[in-house]
């Protein structure tokens, strides 16, 4: 596929997903957090589910996480324009609960076609929610992290999610080293 088709089809998955009601969420949502970035990325980066301020501005990590997303990005020489980041779920959950399997059940397609469109070389999965859905896995991220797996056509690297290491400096270095290893991977 290139460019444009990508472009194509990315527009149109979103127009879809802007008028879901597969799920309840879609009644407390201020706006559908499609996901963004480049349509031929080599990296595809996986959250959750947006947050208070994503839901308001529509667009994934956008608060306090994504800046340190963006951070971690910048150690591994990426861009956050050069990447393609989305969540699991594409509505908020209210008070930033946790996702219900209906709702990923029902919202999952969304992020599995944006896989598919943007055929990464690498899917980095932030925390243990985007990491267990992806490796489809109960095993920790602790243990999980600072390795390659191959699933399917793709390399994916689990990471802890960049909220959770905002306040924890071990887990922050930990991230760090992470993202430096992508950038090594990425280079070779
Ligand atoms: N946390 C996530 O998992 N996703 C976002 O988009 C923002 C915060």
């Amino acid at each position: 596929m290139d460019r444009q088709e990508r472009i194509g089809e990315l527009t149109e998955l979103a127009e879809e997903a802007s008028r879901c009601r597969a799920c309840p969420l879609w009644e407390g949502r201020t706006n559908v957090v499609f996901g963004e970035g480049a349509p031929d990325a080599r990296v595809m980066v996986v959250g959750e589910a947006p947050g208070k301020n994503e839901d308001e501005q529509g667009r994934p990590f956008v608060g306090a996480a994504g800046k340190n997303l963006d951070e971690l990005l910048a150690l591994a020489g990426l861009a956050r324009e050069e990447v393609f980041i989305a969540n699991v779920l594409k509505c908020r959950p209210p008070g930033n609960r946790n996702p219900l399997t209906e709702e990923i059940r029902a919202c999952a397609h969304f992020l599995h076609d944006q896989a598919r469109i943007v055929n990464p070389e690498y899917i980095v999965t932030l925390g243990n929610f985007a990491t267990h859905h992806i490796m489809r896995t109960d095993k920790g991220i602790t243990r999980l992290r600072g390795q390659v797996h191959q699933v399917g056509r793709f390399k994916v690297m689990p990471v802890y999610h960049p909220a959770a290491a905002l306040y924890d400096r071990s887990k922050q270095e930990i991230l760090e080293h992470d993202f430096k290893l992508l950038g090594t991977l990425l280079a070779q």
